[in-house]
């Protein structure tokens, strides 16, 4: 699909003028049951977690952003994860990269793995590597592309050549760019799924997740599960999405071209030691980032030299907000030692090459001098107050 097609699918994809009343806004079904016509007479609704007509919609428009056949929504990225996690079985292991988010790698290691499915780490991003990590118990290979916080790029095309030689399912969780910027399943991957919290809502109101997929034979199991665990999102919510959805590409085209701004003036600074950002050409992901997406889309991530200090920095903030997400209007910041990788081991945040001078940047739509003014503010008290 071209860029163009793209976006007016955006705003016309699964949902274009209703019918009946010509409103130009998709419904909100806000409806637990439906009426049974006749009785012993299958109908398309009869128990909203089965299905929800403005849900529907939303299942609908994230299959064809993904260029897939089959969505489905869940109450949150988590509970997408879930989902997928529940295709497999006792005996099966699943191979995740070393910086997976902290919270699916929570979901493998206390709950599924109790039921014997396991994890084991493998390096995605290096496919002779990967290829060793393979055995005979693989049965899916779990990517973020790029990762969260350092940015560390996989090539889906050849990780889904490699899993699929070895009989494992791709699973690419597509948060951090959107399918306006990366399609894995047009480049192999299997299952795609999104914490729709992020980039896809866009204005930090709505908790969801989407998962879309090509196989009609996974979208029944995924459809059963969702209806069995009942983490399905409300009718409001989908809503919600479906609104969000129609800025996607204007809102990451400036998220991008004011990311790529900020990563190439933090190069330079001389608060700043090592940048981490796959659209800068000195990245190491670069050639593969733009090989297979659009754009790196509005997430960076920085070492503060050791000569500023940390706390100072980001007390020193006012436009850019302290917070844990990702993908909104607002410019967020975020330390990772202490925030989303609190909870791991210092040896573990190393080997993943978190250290605890990373400085990670959301960025969203506020004026780029406002942000880089805000983030000059920053570097000049964290400096002066060491001073
Ligand atoms: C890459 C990624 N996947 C999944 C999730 C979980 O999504 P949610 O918070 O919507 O449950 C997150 C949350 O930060 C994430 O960053």
């Amino acid at each position: 699909m071209t860029k163009d097609q793209f976006e007016t699918t955006l705003i016309h994809g699964a949902f274009d003028v209703d019918g009946g009343t010509g409103a130009l806004t998709a419904p909100i079904y806000q409806t637990t049951t439906y009426q049974q016509r006749e009785l012993g007479v299958v109908q398309q609704f009869d128990y909203s977690r089965s299905g929800n007509p403005t849900r529907l919609i939303l299942e609908n428009q994230i299959a064809l952003l993904e260029e897939g056949n089959f969505g489905y929504a869940f109450a949150s990225g988590m509970a997408a994860i879930t989902a997928v996690f529940f295709l497999f079985s006792s005996g099966d292991e699943i191979l995740v990269p070393s910086d997976l988010y902290g919270g699916s790698l929570r979901l493998l290691d206390n709950y599924f793995q109790n039921f014997g499915i396991t994890w084991c780490i493998a390096d995605t991003t290096d496919p002779s590597a990967l290829e060793k990590s393979f055995s005979a118990k693989t049965k899916a290979v779990l990517l973020e592309t790029p990762t969260n916080p350092t940015l560390r790029v996989s090539d889906i095309a050849e990780v889904s050549r490699l899993s699929h030689e070895h009989g494992a399912l791709v699973i690419a969780d597509n948060t951090f760019l959107s399918p306006y910027l990366q399609r894995p399943l047009t480049l192999g991957a299997d299952i795609v799924l999104h914490s729709a919290t992020k980039y896809i809502g866009g204005h930090n109101d709505v908790l969801a997740g989407l998962v879309a997929l090509r196989s009609p034979e996974l979208a029944d199991r995924i459809l059963m599960i969702q209806r069995s665990s009942g983490g399905v999102l409300g009718p409001f919510d989908s809503y919600l999405l479906l609104r969000g959805l129609k800025t996607l590409a204007v809102r990451m085209d400036r998220e991008t071209e004011s990311a790529t701004a900020i990563a190439r003036w933090l190069e330079g600074h001389a608060g700043v030691d090592r940048v981490f950002y796959p659209g800068l050409e000195s990245d190491s992901g670069y050639a593969i980032q733009a090989k297979q997406a659009t754009g790196a889309g509005g997430l960076l991530s920085f070492e503060l030299n050791e000569s500023y200090s940390m706390s100072a920095f980001f007390s020193a903030m006012r436009v850019i907000t302290l917070a844990e997400s990702l993908g909104s209007v607002e410019s967020m910041a975020c330390h990772p030692a202490t925030m989303s990788h609190a909870s791991l081991s210092p040896e573990m945040r190393a080997k993943m090459g978190i250290s605890d001078r990373l400085v990670r940047l959301a960025i969203g739509l506020e004026g780029l001098s406002s942000l880089k003014e805000d983030l000059e503010g920053a570097f000049s008290a964290a400096k002066t107050s060491r001073n």
